[in-house]
């Protein structure tokens, strides 16, 4: 039962280009989208002046267990993804429930106030007492009705280097979590890598659930696992269902062999998600120069119709010492990593953190048309590349057609000698000068 007032949002710009467009969102469900909407009896009527109304930022890949832990017990001196694992092994003992919920919980107010409405979360189950399993069910019963997690059951040591990790990731299955996960590049040896794939497929499939795999994330282009996730989820019949994370091998891998796997994760539906930020920090770490990237090959897999999403992966923990819930911030790494700088790239960036990812998690009702859940955001920008330019303010943050978030307008006030105040957003804004046209 939603019984909120009616909120009517008035000139808004679409992230496709429509301006001058009303939403009037009622019952918890966005009722009418279009130009000079009638405002309902007791409506909240909000004018967006312009700026950018979009469905709000998903988060396709998480650490929610690990986030805002970074310091515990040490810092990672290296920085490299073995170090980070090691690190993280180290804490695990020394993780309460409290302060894993406490930790959490703090991070998902972070992701409200920036648009951030709905994270898929890796969590770790190797730990026998399931310690963070439990916690971010929790969490996740506590933040529904402001935030859609999804929990993904990770062996983060491997599914098969340890007798009892099987088990415990089908035990966390069975108290809730969503998703299977799985490692296989961190398996003792490719074949055992190659085993683990099929064996957390093949429970995917027998328990009627998605799958996403930590899949490739390594500098040697002989880590191939990618191949063996795209067969069994064909052969299981798990299409559209199934997700390699990472994939960041790919950068590294022969052309050739590339011109033949890119079609294969195509036929096999399989969804991609990169981690730019994460990506570019830990790739490379063994070279010396030139040091390659690390990204995997995000336009030719979208190029070839591969539904690709970006995920911000890690915020303050072993991996990662930045990070602030900001899907605008990983948007930009990506479309520098990429090169992704046409027009038509800098949208896919938007699209990569919001409707791609919506698409990964197979969230229902993701979207501004009538009917889609009254979830959304208002940017203080006129463009999706003006927000990923701008890592633009949230102006506000709705969610099921109620405010849960407002953030005031990021502007400079300027009293420069000589000249009258004036104040400053950084947006471009025609001038006579210019002809009348921002460039
Ligand atoms: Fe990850």
């Amino acid at each position: 039962m939603n019984d909120a007032p009616p909120l009517l949002i008035r000139h808004a710009t679409l992230p496709d280009g429509r301006g001058g467009i009303d939403l009037l969102a009622q019952a918890g469900r966005v009722a009418a989208l279009g130009p000079a909407l009638p405002a309902p009896p007791g409506a909240v009527v909000v004018d967006a002046q312009g700026w950018l109304l979009s469905p709000p930022f998903v988060d396709a890949h998480f650490h929610l267990d690990s986030a805002l832990s970074y310091g515990l017990p040490r810092v990672n001196a290296s920085g490299t993804l073995l170090e980070g694992i090691a690190l993280w092994g180290e804490l695990k003992p020394l993780l309460t429930e409290e302060a894993l919920v406490d930790r959490a919980l703090q991070y998902c107010d972070w992701a409200v106030a920036r648009g951030l409405l709905a994270v898929r979360s890796h969590v770790d189950v190797c730990d026998d007492r399931l310690l963070a399993v439990r916690a971010l069910l929790e969490v996740k019963r506590r933040v529904a009705p402001y935030l859609d997690l999804q929990l993904v059951a990770f062996p983060q040591d491997g599914v098969l280097r340890r007798p009892g990790t099987l088990a415990n990731l089908q035990r966390a299955l069975d108290l809730g979590v969503d998703v299977v996960g799985g490692i296989p590049h961190f398996e003792r040896t490719a074949e055992e890598g190659a085993a683990s794939v099929k064996l957390l497929c093949e429970l995917a499939a027998a328990r009627g659930l998605r799958v996403d795999m930590h899949c490739d994330e390594s500098d040697d282009p002989l880590s191939r696992h990618v191949e063996t996730l795209a067969l069994h989820a064909q052969r299981l019949g798990l299409q559209g269902r199934v997700t390699g994370s990472h994939l960041t091998s790919m950068h590294s891998m022969d052309n050739y062999y590339v011109s033949k796997l890119i079609p294969l994760i195509a036929e096999a539906q399989l969804q991609v998600v990169a981690n730019p930020l994460i990506n570019i920090t830990l790739q490379g770490r063994h070279d010396s120069y030139p040091k390659r990237r690390g990204m995997t090959r995000v336009p030719e897999l979208l190029a070839a119709g591969i539904n690709v999403g970006f995920g911000h992966d890690c915020v303050m923990d072993p991996w990662y010492a930045l990070g602030s819930a900001d899907m605008l911030e990983v948007a930009a790494m990506g479309l520098h990593v990429a090169q992704m700088t046409s027009v038509a790239g800098q949208r896919q960036c938007f699209d990569a953190v919001t409707v791609n990812n919506a698409r990964i998690l197979g969230l229902e009702g993701y979207g501004l048309e009538p009917g889609c859940r009254a979830d959304f955001m208002l940017l203080q920008a006129r463009t999706p590349a003006e927000a990923i330019r701008l890592r633009a303010q949230r102006l506000l943050v709705v969610r099921g057609g109620t405010v849960v978030s407002r953030m005031a307008p990021a502007t400079a006030e300027l009293t420069l000698p000589g000249r009258l105040p004036q104040g400053v957003d950084f947006t471009r804004q025609p001038s006579p000068a210019s002809g009348g046209v921002a460039r």
